[in-house]
């Protein structure tokens, strides 16, 4: 399925009126799991402790929180700060089943000043939901997201 993700990034920009983080990511995931196709889940995780995760604004199911480092494909992508992008999230030993319909998912970390600041999460209820060309699309609405809200204030 292809999504026009330079025009979602376009209309995003428009959307994120405010330099709110929580507004803003009300608004982003509100907006991804409009325009997505296939989601179940939508959301950012917040570091709001050291290494821990904190659940922030999403759409879906009521979701795990909290989320150590350690766990996870989210805690591996606030790890490693590197994208996970998952086929099938029932070949990860350590997935945290939040939606039983999970079945692939992509996390991408959003880092400021060398600080990790949250994760952005989706899920989907189709295997291998998500492209390299998803990911790129993802990870530049994600910039714009981060381009467009005072990330550096306490959360
Ligand atoms: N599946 C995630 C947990 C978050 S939920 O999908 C909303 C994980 O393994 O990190």
């Amino acid at each position: 399925m292809t999504v026009d993700y330079p025009l979602l990034a376009r209309q995003l920009a428009a959307l994120l009126d405010t330099r709110d983080w929580l507004t803003n990511s009300a608004q982003t995931v509100a907006f991804l799991m409009q325009e997505i196709p296939e989601l179940n889940w939508a959301g950012f995780y917040l570091q709001r402790e050291p290494e821990t995760l904190c659940l922030g604004p999403f759409q879906g199911k009521p979701a795990c929180h909290p989320i150590p480092f350690g766990k996870g494909v989210c805690g591996a992508a606030a790890r490693t700060r590197q994208t996970q992008r998952i086929d099938d999230v029932h070949a990860v030993a350590d997935h945290i089943a939040c939606d039983a319909d999970s079945r692939s998912e992509l996390v991408v970390p959003i880092v400021v000043q060398d600080r990790l600041w949250g994760v952005l999460d989706l899920d989907s209820p189709r295997r291998g939901r998500f492209s390299t060309d998803d990911q790129a699309g993802i990870e530049a609405l994600v910039a714009v997201f981060a381009a467009r809200t005072d990330l550096e204030q306490a959360h």
